[in-house]
């Protein structure tokens, strides 16, 4: 047992605990959707893990060393601490506006990161895998990465950042001694084959590593905006190396001194680090390596998404082309955004945005199949049955929406557990709109003319029923529309807290599943819950 392993608790956390992550952000400018797509699946796979019952730890935060943010700072003419904070504040006002929730918020430029990251580098020095070296390459800033030749066009701008020219540089650097890790990599992935999500990205990380991996370097002599390396202060740590760390640093408890003993007491190693694709190879190659250099436990898994695009080419801060996230808010609401990104672009997956679409779903699905079925319902069971909740007439036989519901519960929770979040929302959906029609083939009002009350009641109940289970299971993308749903049945029930409140987690023991709603529970006034979404009037 070498000294590291002794003083640091390597077991993993039990699985009531859930751990996950998304990329911290490069504070080079404003967040757009695209960072705040990463933010809403984060977002929702926390939210679905409390609903579960587990003790959940969400985290974000920014990367704010590196060329990439001196130069943005300069050019704005601020010192780059300065321009750092200003653009944190427009992070965690969105992360406000979109009802984020996170538990913790880490800045690569926290002094305890500064800690974390010198105690990291000694064991990795300690390990032998860090010597200095000559660094020749195509560099791009945008990405923070040297670039082969074959990720550049002809002319040497960057495929991910076709408007930036790659850098040549020739310099000194300290190397980290990837192509150590090669076959310890590769065993690990064979025995770890869930490590890699989606299958794709799998696929392409086992390809890359296979044609050889090379050592990369992680310093920098002219940078000056980065933590200087212990050994060699006339270098700064290259942004990547210093970033990932973030991961670790932000699993400190507020107060704790930051060593890496401290940092890993209890959450490490995390369960998922989501991303985007552009970042795979840092997360799926250099950090599994570093984390082996340093004798800590790998994360158990990495999932990357697909891009948002415009006009088919991915949207970012470099390339001009974003959508302002904030907009998108204020004009139709969180719920909306959250609902459609998460809904309508399968995760792993590509997706283009466009407004006239977004409206058109958002208005399909949550006014008119889930809105419009409870509003309908409630006015109904007001009118045939004094406004409290119906019986079922029998355990429901071969009722079909029951049969639906009845199975919606597992297969949500499964596609939430493997991050296919557009595939849970499409269950819920499928679910409303086998009420909505259930109701139109039933006609309870029908039924009602003929005296038919037990019948009336059984349709009405089904339909109640149905709707809550769908508000329940999409309460992670929705959470404030779940409420409003809640409400109406009669429950006094606020999503944004599960998790914080132990009489919350007692009251919806069992909600996951058929038959939560009891017969007699009064039901309040009918109101439209979700308003129809319109495209603002051009002028
Ligand atoms: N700072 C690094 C991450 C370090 S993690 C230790 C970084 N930052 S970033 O701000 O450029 O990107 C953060 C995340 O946003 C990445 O996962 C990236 O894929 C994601 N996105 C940026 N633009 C995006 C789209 N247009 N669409 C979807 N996600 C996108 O990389």
């Amino acid at each position: 047992m070498t000294a590291t392993e002794a003083t640091i608790d390597l077991s993993p956390p039990p699985p009531s605990l859930f751990a996950v992550t998304t990329p911290l952000y490069y504070v080079n400018a404003l967040p757009h959707v695209g960072s705040a797509y990463t933010t809403m699946a984060v977002d929702a796979l926390g939210r679905f893990h409390r609903l579960q019952g587990r003790a959940v730890l969400t985290i974000t935060g920014t990367d704010e060393h590196g060329q990439k943010i001196e130069r943005t700072a300069q050019d704005r003419g601020k010192s780059p601490q300065e321009h750092c904070d200003e653009i944190v504040s427009g992070f965690t006002d969105l992360w406000q506006k979109l009802n984020i929730r996170y538990d913790r918020f880490i800045r690569t430029t926290d002094p305890r990161h500064h800690a974390i990251v010198e105690d990291f580098f000694q064991r990795v020095l300690a390990s032998g895998d860090i010597y200095s070296g000559k660094q020749q390459g195509w560099y791009c800033v945008s990405c923070e990465e040297f670039k082969e030749e074959r990720e550049l066009t002809e002319d040497h701008h960057c495929l991910i950042h076709p408007n930036k020219m790659a850098e040549w540089r020739d310099e000194e650097n300290y190397f980290f001694r990837l192509s150590n890790y090669q076959s310890a990599l590769e065993s690990f992935y064979a025995e770890h084959p869930d490590f890699i999500q989606p299958v794709s990205r799998r696929n392409e990380v086992l390809a890359f590593v296979e044609r050889g991996l090379q050592d990369f370097s992680i310093s920098r002599v002219n940078v000056d905006w980065g933590f200087p390396l212990p050994n060699d202060p006339k270098h700064t740590i290259y942004v990547w190396f210093d970033a990932l760390l973030g991961y670790l640093t932000a699993l400190l408890e507020p107060g704790a001194e930051p060593t890496i003993e401290n940092a890993l007491k209890h959450w490490w190693p995390v369960n998922c680090h989501v991303i985007g694709k552009d970042i795979l190879r840092f997360h799926a190659i250099y950090w599994p390596a570093m984390l082996m250099s340093a004798g800590l436990p790998i994360p158990h898994r990495l999932f990357g998404h697909g891009f948002l695009t415009k006009d088919g080419q991915k949207m970012g801060k470099s390339l001009g082309n974003t959508l302002d996230p904030v907009a998108l808010i204020e004009r139709y609401g969180s719920d909306a955004v959250r609902y459609y990104f998460l809904k309508e672009i399968e995760f792993g997956r590509d997706g283009d945005f466009n407004e006239t679409r977004f409206i058109n779903i958002v208005n399909a699905d949550l006014a008119n199949d889930l809105g419009n079925l409870l509003n309908r319902t409630i006015k109904m069971a007001h009118k045939y049955c004094g406004g409290t909740v119906p019986a079922l007439a029998s355990a429901g036989g071969n009722d079909p929406l029951m049969a639906l519901g009845v199975v919606l519960g597992d297969r949500t929770a499964r596609a939430y557990e493997s991050l296919a979040l557009h595939e849970a929302c499409q269950g819920v959906l499928a679910l409303a709109q086998a009420g909505n029609k259930y109701l139109d083939d039933q006609a309870p009002w029908t039924k009602f003319k003929q005296g038919d009350q037990v019948a009336v009641e059984h349709i009405l109940y089904a339909v109640l029923e149905s709707v809550r289970l769908a508000a329940y299971w999409l309460s992670p993308i929705v959470p404030r529309l779940s409420s409003t749903i809640y409400a109406q049945l009669g429950f006094a029930i606020d999503f944004d807290r599960v998790g914080l409140d132990s009489v919350l987690g007692e009251q919806l023991a069992g909600h996951g599943v058929w038959g939560a709603l009891t017969a007699g529970q009064p039901l309040a006034e009918p109101q439209p819950v979700f308003q129809k979404l319109e495209l603002p009037v051009a002028v």
